[in-house]
């Protein structure tokens, strides 16, 4: 557990009372100072008292202030759905800026272990914004409460965008269901997006301060979020990229185990082209595949290396 010295929780007393009850979860008096201006920004004043108590017990900030900035939108959180984080956002915005230059008027997307719905919302946002098009968007979750939240994230967004939220579509599906394709009610889709559980579990277990994952994301946010490995990548391929023909994928994962195992299941298939993308911390982020022969071959910009 981070220590907070007397020194620093006097000089935070100083500036304001509830400044000190910050400290725990933010490292440095800066960081704590940023954060009561966004809390006194966003919430009414009765309310800041128990903000800042419920920060001190490592809640994350999303929840409290139910919600979370993602490129243009801003995304409803509630506790039980994963908080979107920037390096989801930051390969959107390169996906779609992409996906712009391809112009395709139709472009139908898939993506599978929505929770908040953000990525098909922010993909839909800004491909109308860049290049004027209106996606067929269809997206899943297996988790009630994503499905709740990604109904209401998409009803905000409509009522922001009215025009361009009409084709997308939200549904509550098991990623390894035998009937996911029927389930999911489409026979094609050019791409396929997804953001899986990929934290092995051996790891999501280690200790705090073992290069395990951060207290405050193992006490709040959900369990069955973040643990899964390659059974993901396997059944998002087996499950959807062969069955709906689809042309491209772009999955989200965090070791590079995992994109050599994507590789694997396609290397064999001559028309299929793998790489991966690096985010701007420089960590492996993304396994992209396109079939090379297809339009979605615009995919190979957005890699740091491809698989030969
Ligand atoms: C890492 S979170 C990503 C959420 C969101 N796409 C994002 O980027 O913030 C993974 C999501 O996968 C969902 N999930 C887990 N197992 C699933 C399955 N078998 N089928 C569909 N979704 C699943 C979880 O409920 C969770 O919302």
């Amino acid at each position: 557990m981070p220590r907070v010295s007397g020194k620093l929780v006097k000089q935070a007393a100083r500036v304001s009372p509830l400044l000190p009850y910050l400290l725990r979860a933010n490292p440095s008096l800066a960081q704590a100072q940023q954060e009561l201006k966004w809390i006194q920004a966003e919430l009414p004043k009765h309310q800041w008292k128990n903000a800042v108590k419920r920060r001190n017990a490592y809640e994350p900030l999303q929840y409290i202030l139910e919600s979370q900035p993602f490129g243009s939108l801003d995304i409803i959180c509630e506790k039980g759905v994963l908080i979107p984080r920037w390096e989801t956002e930051e390969w959107c915005l390169k996906l779609s800026s992409v996906l712009s230059i391809l112009g395709k008027k139709n472009l139908s997307i898939l993506d599978s272990c929505t929770g908040t719905g953000c990525i098909p919302l922010l993909l839909n946002y800004e491909l109308n914004q860049l290049a004027n098009l209106n996606s067929h968007i269809r997206a899943f979750d297996i988790s009630s409460d994503a499905y709740r939240l990604s109904k209401r994230n998409h009803q905000a967004y409509s009522s922001l965008h009215p025009s361009s939220a009409t084709n997308i579509k939200f549904i509550q599906a098991n990623l390894f269901s035998e009937s996911i394709v029927s389930h999911v009610g489409i026979q094609c889709a050019d791409l396929i997006t997804s953001n899986p559980p990929y934290i092995p579990a051996h790891h999501y277990h280690k200790s705090v301060g073992l290069d395990g994952i951060s207290r405050s994301v193992r006490e709040y946010e959900p369990a069955e979020a973040l643990i899964g490995h390659m059974e993901f990548y396997e059944a998002l391929i087996n499950n959807l990229v062969k069955p709906l023909s689809a042309s491209g994928f772009v999955f989200e994962l965090g070791y590079q185990e995992q994109a050599d195992y994507v590789y694997r299941m396609l290397k064999d298939t001559e028309e299929w082209r793998v790489g991966v993308l690096k985010d701007s911390a420089s960590n492996i982020r993304c396994v992209l595949g396109w079939k090379s022969n297809s339009p979605m071959r615009v995919l190979g910009q957005l890699c740091s290396s491809i698989y030969s």
